[in-house]
């Protein structure tokens, strides 16, 4: 996947030379020069006042907008819809550079290269296939046509989201066989498989209503294929991971969500489970839609998100119940920094059905969207009849337990309220039986509420030590005075990308070469979440002045003691551990010289 790890890296630096970032960007939008930067309105987002930023001493773009960031090959692959060897070409066309194609690095790289174009022909093709099959006018299309209009599919939707069908397993490894690609690429690509029986490839999507799932650079990544009939198991089909698919990285409907961002500011996504849920909806005229295709949601779909928005809607299907709605899923996606609301549903529907009855309807339920908490209870109350005395206890019980995770007082005392309208009980009263709640739990839960504390200490230590990296790493990078001294091969890194970065410090200023923050792109992913936020330390005043002076130090020093702690615990495991007392004695001096290093530290 990784392309850029295969070119060689003095045509890259070459084609940078060449290209410089002002003059490449200023040809998309208009710059003007401010300060030391050049400022213009975000090409990635909907704004009216400039907070786009061109670095000419840095060849380094960033949106305090939107946050988006990069080199001007970044910026070509982004602005152009393309991926890496795209915004190459285009960057070498403009300087007359002939691309090296053959001139790769590592013979892995380029191989990987090789596969990832092959595979992409491959499902481009079947994609195409698929389509054809639909009006081929053959006899077994009929049902797939007729199942399309009876799902309300207007014609320029199919079109829009390239729907096709597989009409028998055969076709498909017969078409693609007289097209003389190889058939270990075929199998790679997942669109065929292998049988078992007879060892013959057959159509992966066999029989089946066929989805391309687009990634944002519009390119065909796999199928996702429907049986018509009722099945018990397997309704859906979706490739097997390959080197372009991964089902836990793919936002379907992601491709038009981009280009929608183009034309207009997307305050919220949707999510929705099923891609014909974010096909219908989409049809409607609720564009900001993806189906995270299933309900699992991950960190990297969550980042994916995370580029066009920072409020999702999550408008799961009605049984999405409460239990659910607090799952791991909508924790990861708060995690990643995103508002998170959810959308109520009526039991047993989903999206596609709300929005065929009318879009009103649908519109109506995002109206009504609520956060999560809010959800749980509204779920909560449609389980119970609340005139029946006895629904009514239960009710008031459950509810009690989901109010006490709420996470601040005057949400407790919001939701509590709301809690007395339902029910008709006092406030007095369930406050009480809240309280008695809380003291419940810490006594019974007393025993775990300690290491968790403890835990939680902890991941603050090594939170506070990734900020003091971040904070050294960029020091270094942009070159502020006072980090002159410091010797990043001598950090404590534990980070592997701290590692990379560090090291590429390291090599620039022993080689006498000046450090360009971007170079950094050819090395990591540009969707690298740690380099980025090293990067962004360079904007506004972080990185200058007696604040970020002091800073850096403090930095400096949260590192050597969370290196001596570290040394010092490792030590006492050892001192109780050790059984000669000659070792005892050694440990114990070590131990000696660490805590006075620490108390040493501390004073200073
Ligand atoms: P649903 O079972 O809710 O189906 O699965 P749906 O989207 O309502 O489908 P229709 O309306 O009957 O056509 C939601 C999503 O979960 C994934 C699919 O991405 C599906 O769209 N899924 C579901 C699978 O991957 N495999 C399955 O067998 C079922
Ligand atoms: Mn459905």
């Amino acid at each position: 996947m990784n392309e850029k790890k295969g070119i060689d890296q003095e045509f890259l630096h070459a084609l940078k030379q060449k290209n410089d970032i002002v003059e490449v960007i200023g040809s998309y939008v208009k710059l003007d020069r401010k300060g030391g930067n050049h400022w213009a309105c975000c090409p990635f987002h909907h704004e009216k006042t400039p907070s786009f930023s061109v670095s000419e001493a840095d060849q380094f773009y960033h949106c305090f907008g939107c946050g988006v960031s990069g080199d001007v090959v970044k910026f070509v692959r982004e602005i152009e819809s393309t991926d890496f060897m795209g915004a190459v070409r285009i960057l070498a066309a403009k300087a007359k550079m002939p691309v090296p194609e053959s001139n790769y690095d590592t013979e892995e790289a380029a191989k990987r290269r090789k596969k990832r174009e092959a595979i992409v022909k491959i499902v481009l093709d079947s994609a195409r296939f698929y389509l054809s099959n639909l009006y081929s006018g053959d006899k077994r299309a009929d049902a797939y046509l007729q199942y399309i209009s009876g799902r309300g599919l207007a014609p320029t939707t199919v079109k829009k989201f390239g729907l096709g069908a597989s009409l028998d397993y055969n076709s498909l490894p017969e078409y693609l066989a007289g097209k003389g690609y190889f058939k270990e690429d075929l199998i790679d690509s997942g669109v065929l498989s292998v049988s078992e029986k007879n060892g013959r490839l057959y159509d992966s999507q066999g029989e089946r209503l066929v989805f391309p799932i687009i990634n944002a650079f519009d390119e065909v990544v796999g199928f996702s294929g429907r049986k018509l009939e009722k099945v018990k198991f397997g309704k859906y089909k979706n490739t097997s991971t390959t080197l372009l698919f991964d089902k836990s990285k793919t936002l379907y409907n992601v491709n038009l969500l981009k280009k929608l961002k183009r034309e207009q500011p997307i305050n919220e996504v949707i999510f929705v489970e099923g891609q014909m849920d974010a096909i219908t909806l989409y049809q409607a005229g609720f564009k900001n839609v993806v189906a995270t295709m299933g309900t699992a949601l991950t960190k990297d779909q969550a980042r994916l998100a995370k580029r066009y928005t920072d409020k999702i809607l999550i408008s799961y299907d009605g049984d999405f119940a409460g239990q659910k709605a607090d799952s791991r899923g909508l924790e990861i996606l708060k995690e990643a920094g995103l508002e998170v609301r959810v959308v109520p549903i009526p039991d047993g529907k989903d999206p596609d059905e709300v929005v065929r009855e009318s879009p009103e309807a649908y519109q109506k339920c995002l109206d009504e969207a609520m956060p999560v908490i809010d959800y749980r209870l509204h779920a909560l109350e449609r389980k119970f009849d609340l005139s029946r005395t006895e629904d009514k206890r239960k009710f008031v019980s459950e509810a009690l337990k989901v109010v006490n995770e709420a996470e601040s007082e005057s949400v407790k005392e919001e939701l509590l309220k709301r809690l007395r309208d339902k029910t008709g009980i006092t406030f007095h009263a369930l406050e009480r039986d809240l309280q008695n709640l809380t003291k419940e739990n810490t006594k019974t839960t007393m025993e775990i509420v300690l290491p968790q504390e403890r835990f939680a200490e902890t991941a603050a230590g090594t939170d506070k030590q990734r900020k003091a990296v971040r904070f050294i790493l960029a020091a270094k990078l942009f070159a502020a005075p006072y980090a002159k001294d410091v010797n990043v091969s001598e950090l404590p890194l534990t980070d592997e990308i701290h590692r990379i970065i560090a090291r590429y410090i390291s090599v620039q200023e022993e080689s006498g070469t000046r450090i360009r923050p971007s170079e950094l792109f050819e090395v990591l992913d540009e969707d690298c979440v740690e380099l980025n936020e090293i990067l962004d330390l360079n904007y506004g005043d972080k990185l200058t002045g007696e604040v970020a002076e002091r800073f850096f130090i403090d930095s400096l020093k949260t590192l050597q003691s969370e290196a001596i702690e570290k040394e010092i615990a490792s030590l006492n495991k050892a001192y109780a551990e050790a059984t000669e007392e000659e070792e005892k004695k050694r440990i114990a001096k070590r131990l000696g010289e660490c805590i006075q290093k620490k108390n040493a530290l501390k004073k200073s």
